[in-house]
């Protein structure tokens, strides 16, 4: 009990498809129809705009923050960072849109936001300086993951901190993986580039 119920709860907040559900019940649109079909903050300001890309992009955060701060609030034998992951692959798998959900940035983002927040904040500014210099979200959020492994395995060396380590991996792996369409695009030089 103190494994699953955490984990079905982390996975539940995961599943939530902000991007979804803004669309359908605020614009009247599914975004999965649009721009470059995903469920994610990217997609949403792409088609709905910037207010309700800002809000999808807090939602999406805040859904891996949750996960990551269950035991806080729940009895639990299962760590927070993993939590956190659980919480990412419901947002890749969502139940409540047929398991076809984004691309892990954002809720990646919001365990970073619950376990060690200045690392947040760090990722934050790796991926505006990505965004300034290349003007593909998809290409910074990359970036951003790469740039991640490579800080993580100077942090763990003074830390010892391999279970972070390992989660810092397996999110890195799924934003590249998830980005595969994204991947072809850019070397076609057909990927969308932002006005910024
Ligand atoms: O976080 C997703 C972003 O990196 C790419 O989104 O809609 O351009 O495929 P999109």
């Amino acid at each position: 009990m103190d494994i699953l119920l955490p984990v079905i709860i982390a996975y539940l907040l995961g599943s939530i498809p902000s991007a979804l559900w803004i669309g359908k019940l605020f614009y009247n649109t599914d975004i999965r129809t649009k721009g470059s079909g995903n469920l994610g903050a990217t997609n949403t300001f792409r088609v709905l705009g910037p207010k309700a890309g800002f809000v999808v992009t807090i939602l999406d955060i805040l859904k891996g923050t949750a996960a990551t701060l269950l035991p806080l609030v729940m009895v639990t034998d299962v760590h927070p960072l993993i939590l956190g992951v659980v919480a990412v692959i419901g947002h890749m798998f969502p139940l409540f849109a047929r398991f076809k959900g984004g691309k892990a940035v954002a809720t990646s983002g919001g365990i970073l936001l619950g376990y060690q927040w200045p690392l947040f904040l760090l990722a934050v500014a790796v991926l505006l300086i990505a965004l300034k210099i290349t003007k593909m979200v998809s290409l910074s959020s990359i970036i951003l993951a790469v740039v991640s492994v490579i800080y993580t395995i100077i942090y763990t060396i003074n830390t010892g901190d391999y279970l972070f380590m390992a989660v810092i991996f397996t999110l890195a792996t799924f934003i590249i993986y998830r980005h595969r369409a994204n991947i072809a695009r850019i070397r076609a030089g057909t990927e969308p580039k932002i006005k910024w």
